[in-house]
């Protein structure tokens, strides 16, 4: 049926348009034939199609199509590779127009506050920038196959306990700078189809229907012209919802909130222009709808998700070169999870995967001689002894033995967060005894988000760290174990020493319906440089099979508040491989505190043996800016900034520093304005100084200067009405009628 033209919807009867405001049921729009409007179908996503096969009437999480199971969020982000995004976000669209699927619900944006957070696998990052260009790069990918995205969740949702009632209380500035910025980057660079909106509270309002974050900050300051969509249930009062920008509420309520938004109308308590305007929003997805294109390349696709599985692990330790496994190398394999891989996380994302590769199955066909022991049992069921034994004699007769370790999917999913980061008991004593046993150990880690090494890692000799990478993820591991392909992945989380070190660790998951983003800015790695703390490995590390040198680094300013940096980078190790440029910036330029450094730009280049690249990277004006709660904006402060290259977070290659010009301030200025900040002034500071140190008797002067600094946090009223003779009433309004006219002009 050929769409007509969706500005139709608005003639029709209220009740009818109304009709669009939700879903048919849990996976679809309502069809409205007189529009001329079919059906749409959304549903998950991110890493996979998850198409529903029964009907849409009840939700099914676990009964969908066969569909490629691509590496989820968390192995994305540490790829730090827009291209691997790009990629998977084309074949997901790919996948969605052979399922007959017009919007796929993903990517999930949300930033990485605390390492326990359950659905930290679906998010990509502890930092916006990362998370913002990969997340818009899957978002480019997924929309050039006509497939519209719904990027979530929008937003503060970075908690699953209480995450339906829960108010995520946090400041402008820290909402400005870490939790916004990657849904800002891909509404303004790829103008999704839809934004879903969270489940949780922002600042005591619902996500659902909180004005400022869907209309203000979303439509006014972003431009986003597609559907706000609810969470799945997160919509609390259907007519509050409508009047602060919700269009479309999903999963249908069998017509309710329709119903309540009639009515209002009808009352006269809500604007029927409103209704019209959603309505045409939600009626425009019917663009998206095509015919079912009928089948993929599952080969192809899976081949596609071993490929860029294997760029998402990290190599966190490596020592005396135990990786890769040379040729002829007698191995033990130790773990259940070799044999019966961990690659997803559990909920709303989980993928029926068309196939999955397990890595002992690789090892095998790839290395002469592999052994393998289960080690534990996933539930934790029986004998221990035995099993722990037969590992432990399988480590004696091997080179090297490969123990897969990680989390159970029981372990961390939607819908409830970790307590802890420790690994299973009974793994950590595993790993420590078949290191002591054998001569050479690695252990390969597979889990949803960041798992504790204390106890174990100096024990052994190489660490890799999977995440969770998809269907293909078996392969992918043994591509790397075996060198046929060199890691490159870099975390995009931090892994603490301890959860006690974490930021976020005293406010969360909060207490009493609220969770107090008391850390601010400071998250993730962004504490841990700033207050100088230790963690076992810093966001940005990781290791390949080759060295890689940077030299040549020259920051140049291209304006007031821009600057571009180049730098060369050459492969000094004998095996070809991925190196990450990572570009830092930091500052103590501006009123605010800022971290010690921030990620401002990335670049993952190849490097054949020998071979050396320039790279250029532009620093616009948001890589020096902070949020400026006074003004109200971005502001760059003039002053000098130091463009660092780090091997990660914690470690600085080179640096240089530039000096910007910025932006000229002027502050507001009233009689309630503190006495420094009077005297501080840009525009009249000088003259009221110049002007209270004249009437001051003779010698007095430095006397005077001294006092200005012991009543500098006085307010102006309060000060010239106690010491008014110094600075008379008119001269202080005339001040003021200065500094604001300069700060309007
Ligand atoms: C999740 C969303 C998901 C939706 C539909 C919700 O519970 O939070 O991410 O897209 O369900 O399955």
């Amino acid at each position: 049926m050929a769409p007509r033209d969706p500005a139709d919807v608005t003639d029709l009867p209220l009740e009818r348009k109304a009709v669009l405001l939700s879903g048919q049921d849990f996976w679809s729009t309502p069809p409205v034939e007189d529009a001329g409007l079919p059906s749409v179908v959304l549903t998950d996503g991110p890493h996979g199609v998850r198409r529903q096969a029964a009907d849409f009437d009840r939700i099914g999480l676990l009964e969908s199509l066969p569909a490629t199971c691509f590496p989820p969020a968390v192995a994305v982000g540490s790829s730090w590779d827009a291209d691997v995004a790009e990629r998977i976000g084309t074949a997901v669209g790919r996948e969605a127009r052979a399922l007959g699927v017009p919007v796929v619900l993903g990517p999930g944006v949300n930033i990485k506050r605390s390492p326990l957070c359950g659905r930290n696998f679906e998010y990509y990052s502890e930092d916006p920038l990362l998370t913002g260009v990969l997340g818009a790069a899957h978002v480019r990918g997924q929309q050039a196959q006509g497939v519209g995205a719904s990027v979530k969740h929008f937003a503060a949702n970075n908690q699953e306990t209480q995450r339906m009632q829960v108010s995520a209380d946090v400041d402008e500035r820290t909402l400005r700078e870490i939790y916004l910025p990657a849904f800002e980057r891909i509404v303004t660079e790829t103008r999704p189809a839809t934004v879903m909106c969270a489940y949780n509270r922002v600042n005591g309002v619902y996500a659902s229907q909180h004005h400022w974050l869907l209309t203000e900050v979303l439509r006014e300051q972003w431009g986003f012209e597609g559907v706000v969509v609810s969470d799945w249930g997160a919509v609390d009062d259907r007519v509050a919802a409508l009047r602060a920008g919700l269009d479309l509420q999903m999963p249908g309520d069998s017509g309710a909130g329709n119903r309540l938004v009639v009515e209002a109308v009808r009352a006269g308590e809500l604007d029927e222009a409103l209704v019209d305007r959603s309505a045409r929003r939600v009626a425009a997805l019917a663009d998206l709808v095509t015919e079912p294109t009928g089948g993929f390349d599952v080969d192809a696709h899976h081949a596609l998700a071993r490929e860029l599985a294997a760029q998402c692990a990290v190599l966190l330790k490596n020592d005396g070169a135990v990786l890769p496994l040379a040729p002829g190398t007698r191995v033990a394999v130790v773990g259940e999870f070799a044999r019966t891989p961990r690659y997803q996380g559990g909920g709303s994302s989980h993928v029926n995967a068309t196939r999955v590769d397990d890595a002992l199955t690789s090892l095998r066909e790839a290395l002469p001689t592999v052994t393998f022991a289960p080690g534990f049992t996933l539930d934790g069921s029986g004998d221990a002894a035995a099993l722990r034994n037969e590992a432990l004699a399988a480590a004696r007769d091997a080179d090297v033995t490969v123990v897969f370790a990680g989390l159970a999917e029981s372990d961390e999913s939607e819908g409830f967060d970790r307590t802890t980061i420790d690994l299973p008991a009974a793994q950590v004593e595993l790993i420590r005894a078949v290191a002591a046993a054998g001569p050479r150990t690695v252990v390969v880690l597979s889990s949803g988000s960041v798992v504790s090494l204390e106890g174990w890692h100096d024990d052994v000799d190489a660490v890799l760290a999977g995440f969770l990478l998809g269907q293909a993820g078996g392969s992918a591991l043994a591509d790397l174990l075996t060198g046929a392909v060199s890691p490159s992945g870099r975390l995009a989380e931090t892994i603490p020493l301890r959860l006690e070190d974490t930021p976020s660790h005293l406010n969360f998951p909060g207490e009493q319906g609220h969770v107090r983003y008391g850390e601010g800015v400071m998250v993730g790695y962004r504490h841990f440089v700033t207050v100088d703390r230790p963690v076992r490995y810093p966001f940005g590390h990781g290791l390949g099979y080759t060295t890689v040198g940077t030299g040549d680094l020259r920051v140049t300013a291209t304006g007031d508040d821009t600057a571009t940096v180049s730098l060369t980078v050459t492969n000094t190790g004998e095996r070809a491989g991925r190196h990450v440029v990572q570009v830092y910036v930091a500052t103590t330029a501006g009123p605010v505190r800022r971290p010690a450094r921030e990620l401002r730009g990335f670049a993952k280049v190849s490097l054949q043996p020998g071979e050396s690249r320039t790279v250029e990277l532009r620093l616009d004006r948001r890589a020096f800016a902070y949020w400026d709660v006074r003004e109200g904006g971005w502001v760059v402060a003039p002053g000098e900034y130091t463009v660092q290259v780090g091997a990660s977070a914690a470690e600085v290659v080179a640096e240089a520093a530039v000096t910007l010009a910025g932006d000229t301030v002027v502050p507001e200025l009233t009689l309630g304005s503190s006495v420094a900040e009077w005297f501080g002034h840009p525009v009249v500071g000088a003259q009221l100084l110049e002007g209270f140190l004249a009437s001051m008797p003779d010698g007095a002067a430095e006397v005077h200067a001294g006092m200005l600094e012991m009543i500098g946090s006085m307010p102006m009223r309060r000060f010239a009405a106690d010491f008014g003779a110094a600075v008379p009433p008119a001269e202080l309004d005339r001040l003021v009628a200065v500094a604001q006219a300069a700060r309007a002009g």
